[in-house]
């Protein structure tokens, strides 16, 4: 059974950025999808670090520039970056407007935190490491009050439709319990993605495990240019107890105090860089991994935070210890790099505009420079709202185009299979996460990334009636190989043990279509060279 909903934007996605759109969008009439409950569907719901502003005496937006560009490894946007950075204060500003309750002083002072490469306490959190939950708690508030919204839930999008490059709609699914194969056909000349990342290709992800990269693979299928792919950043110290997705012990915990050991207590990360354990992230979690792949063990000891300390500052870590029944007073937690987040995606402009008219990308899905080859931590949230805001902003000062109905045969994009084994599936979706965290993780060589094209073939053919779930994944893991195949040198995230220093012949971001890497998939020159 097929329905038609018509609307003026569509916003893809119910994290941070999904929510932050929408709401700047009002009055315009828009309708908001999100895959669960509202809340429930987002990577931005468990992000423990909070939002980076330059708001201290000490502190200023180039200093915080400064930070960000240096963390980048010369990949960043220079002026997208400065837009964050010098746009920090005024989000701060709206958010309390709205609600949120950043965590104060007696005096009403920000507590702010320090993390890695920030050269000063500059973190914003609410309810300690429980920013993410409790801002889309305040957004949702909000959302729920403002008449102009739709909002959909159980809702799952698997295709943007376009012509001529321009977009026209959307072919999405209800996926509440009992309902099988109900499409919709979404009509809008603006489609907002906010979808999130794709940590849930690797093995061990602090993501959800529904955030699998599905909106770039939308977006590169209708056409659109992808840029910066190969940049996954790992963060190191997920917390290595057999829990999936792992939690996360958040950088703030280093940032007061908690130190990385291994299994004789020695402090590895002084011996590698002069920040320690606040080094850049891709260099404490590169030692992590190679500590690891040495037959060593790593774990962050929080042996010097009281009960107390722990359950107020940090409340997110402490229910998962007590869940884990690990006594943190008098063990060390054995901690993992696992991924965390995306640099690349979507490419788009300075207000979120992708190559496609009509296409917008915010957050994680998308590439706007502002991450370079390594983002500096708690600079995403604070990219997403501020995308979130110019978004709505280049769409509400549009005179929006009502797109003909009859122009528009939505049916003949419908999916020819519609059926597909979840469980054949799910067999063949820990294969490619196995595969992308061996062949294409913190560590990679050529080898590795032909290997990786080779197995991700065999999973395509083995798996044969691929799920929408499978198909997305196994596109998103080639768009993250090829692109890694390419850079024949290490920055940032990104780290090839076959070219281990930077090249400044490769001091572009590189930019990518799904034709583009089709072609190199078809000479399959990654075949005949490993043979
Ligand atoms: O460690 C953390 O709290 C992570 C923060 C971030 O990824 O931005």
């Amino acid at each position: 059974m097929e329905s038609l909903h018509t609307t003026d934007v569509i916003v893809i996605g119910s994290g941070i950025s999904g929510l932050m759109t929408a709401i700047s969008l009002y009055p315009r009439k828009v309708t908001l999808i999100s895959k669960k409950k509202l809340g429930e569907a987002s990577s931005s719901a468990w992000a423990q670090g909070g939002i980076a502003a330059a708001i201290g005496n000490d502190d200023s937006p180039k200093i915080h520039f400064e930070d960000t560009i240096k963390a980048s490894s010369g990949l960043s946007d220079e002026k997208i970056v400065k837009i964050i950075t010098d746009e920090a204060a005024s989000i701060i500003k709206f958010l309390e407007e709205k609600g949120v309750d950043f965590d104060k002083d007696h005096l009403k002072n920000f507590l702010m935190s320090q993390e890695a490469a920030h050269t000063r306490r500059r973190v914003l959190k609410v309810n300690g490491d429980s920013s993410g939950k409790e801002i889309i708690k305040t957004l949702i508030n909000n959302i729920q009050k403002l008449e102009n919204i739709t909002i959909l839930e159980d809702v799952t999008i698997d295709e943007i439709i376009t012509e001529n490059n321009n977009v026209i709609g959307l072919i999405g699914r209800h996926i509440g319990k009992n309902i099988v194969d109900n499409f919709t056909f979404f009509k809008a000349p603006n489609v907002v993605l906010a979808t999130g990342g794709l940590g849930s290709i690797y093995e061990h992800t602090t993501n959800p495990r529904d955030i699998y990269g599905e909106g770039i693979a939308m977006a590169a299928r209708a056409g659109a240019i992808l840029s910066d792919m190969e940049f996954v950043q790992f963060h190191p110290t997920g917390m290595d107890i057999g829990l999936d997705p792992t939690p996360l012990l958040t950088e703030a915990l280093r940032g007061d105090g908690a130190k990385l050991v291994d299994e004789n207590d020695n402090q590895f990360m002084k011996l590698v860089h002069p920040s320690g354990d606040l080094a850049p992230r891709d260099i404490v979690a590169r030692e992590l991994q190679k500590l690891k792949d040495l037959g060593h063990s790593t774990f962050l000891d929080c042996r010097k935070f009281s009960e107390k300390q722990l359950q107020t500052l940090f409340p997110s870590a402490y229910n998962f210890l007590k869940k884990a029944n690990i006594d943190f007073t008098k063990e060390k937690i054995p901690v993992t790099p696992v991924a965390h987040y995306h640099m690349g995606g979507v490419l788009v402009d300075e207000n979120g505009k992708s190559s496609i008219n009509g296409l917008w990308a915010c957050g994680e899905v998308s590439s706007t420079g502002a991450h370079g080859a390594n983002r500096l931590a708690s600079n995403s949230l604070l990219e997403a709202f501020v995308f979130g805001k110019r978004i709505a902003n280049s769409i509400n000062s549009q005179v929006l185009n009502n797109i003909k109905d009859e122009n528009i045969n939505f049916k003949k994009y419908l999916p020819k299979e519609r059926t597909s084994s979840r469980i054949r599936a799910k067999k063949y979706i820990w294969q490619l996460r196995n595969i992308m965290s061996d062949l294409v993780g913190v560590y990679r060589n050529e080898q590795k990334l032909k290997k990786a094209f080779i197995e991700i073939d065999r999973i395509e053919r083995e798996a044969k009636d691929l799920s929408a779930k499978l198909k997305d994944m196994i596109l998103v893991s080639r768009l993250i190989t090829y692109s890694a195949y390419l850079r024949k040198e290490s920055r940032g995230a990104h780290f090839r043990s076959d070219y281990p220093k930077s090249d400044n012949k490769f001091l572009f971001r590189k930019k990518i279509t799904i034709i583009e890497m089709q072609d190199f998939l078809n000479k399959r020159e990654y075949i005949e060279k490993v043979a």
